[in-house]
């Protein structure tokens, strides 16, 4: 990893072993994590729809097969599983909490009396966005279902102890095999939100702030250094990438997405002093090929 867009004041990352199960290695997010991951310790990773070599199936709502690959003896749990796209959870609440909820039911039920720590990722869509910044001690008044969601599994997770709970914002980058985040700009035009503020993490930091972040127990918050409209982060990923798409400046919900999104989320932290790369380093990496 091209260590000039690390942030500063990281030390290299203590990269004890550890036994490591990653639910959804074969996303976005879980993707990145585990770029960084397997390399460096020993980590069985999980996919359900898309097939990855090395990744083992799973559905979470095998709740039997979900507690038992559980129970096997990982020292860390890393859940990064579950409905993400916003209007997905919207359309159908109950596919939502069924898999962004329960499993984390099952998973900490089968993890009591271990010594396994449970990192679930969560979001800044916990929030409502009426704040200039969010910490970790702030409330939480989710205005989608997708927040919803994650503040019910966030609750489980809270009430049980010694566990973590990882909030990002909005990621950025590309995926190793899953690449959500630049379909969005595969379209001949982008419309992209200017009313809509957000500081972004780039996914390759993701996996080291992990391991930064991995000792803390309750909720820690993993932010980036920029705060930008989407309209300005997707016209200068547009423009570092040369991409063939328009990015076109809208405002207010697009006709098909319907759903309610928070005005303005930056997340920051009163528990640590890791921030992502900003924009400027982030970009150069992800335009020289980086994941
Ligand atoms: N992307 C972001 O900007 C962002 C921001 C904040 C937090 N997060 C959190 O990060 C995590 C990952 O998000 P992502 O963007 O990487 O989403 P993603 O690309 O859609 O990946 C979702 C993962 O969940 C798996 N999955 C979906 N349904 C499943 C099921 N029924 N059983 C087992 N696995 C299932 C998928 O497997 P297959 O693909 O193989 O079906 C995939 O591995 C989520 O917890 C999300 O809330 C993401």
């Amino acid at each position: 990893m091209n260590p000039s867009w690390r942030p500063s004041g990281w030390e290299a990352p203590p990269d004890s072993p550890r036994r490591i199960l990653l639910l959804g290695a074969s996303g976005f997010v879980g993707g990145g994590l585990w770029s960084h991951l397997a390399p460096r310790h020993t980590v069985v990773g999980t996919y359900a729809t898309r097939p990855v070599p090395g990744l083992v199936r799973l559905d979470l709502r095998d709740e039997r097969r979900l507690a038992a690959l559980a129970a096997d003896g990982f020292d860390l749990v890393v859940h990064a599983a579950g409905l993400v796209p916003l209007e997905a959870a919207e359309a159908d609440p109950a596919l939502a909490h069924r898999l962004n909820v329960r499993p984390v039911e099952v998973l900490l039920d089968a993890l009591r009396g271990s010594a396994a720590k449970l990192v679930l990722l969560s979001s800044d869509n916990v929030f409502d966005g009426t704040r200039p910044h969010y910490t970790e001690a702030d409330p939480r008044s989710p205005v989608n279902v997708y927040g919803r969601t994650k503040v019910a599994a966030e609750d489980l997770l809270l009430a049980e102890g010694g566990h973590l709970v990882l909030r990002l914002p909005l990621v950025f980058g590309r995926g190793p095999w899953a690449n959500t985040f630049l379909a969005r700009l595969a379209a001949p035009t982008t419309p992209a939100r200017t009313d809509l503020v957000c500081a972004p993490v780039y996914l390759p930091s993701i996996g080291p702030a992990l391991t930064r972040l991995w000792h803390h127990t309750g909720v820690v918050h993993y932010g980036g250094a920029d705060v930008v409209t989407r309209f300005e982060l997707m016209s200068r990923i547009q423009q570092a990438l040369r991409l063939p798409t328009r990015v076109l400046p809208t405002r207010g919900p697009q006709p098909r997405a319907d759903c309610p999104r928070p005005p303005h989320l930056v997340l920051r932290s009163t528990r640590h002093r890791l921030l992502g790369p900003g924009l400027d380093a982030a970009l150069a990496h992800l335009a020289g090929g980086g994941l």
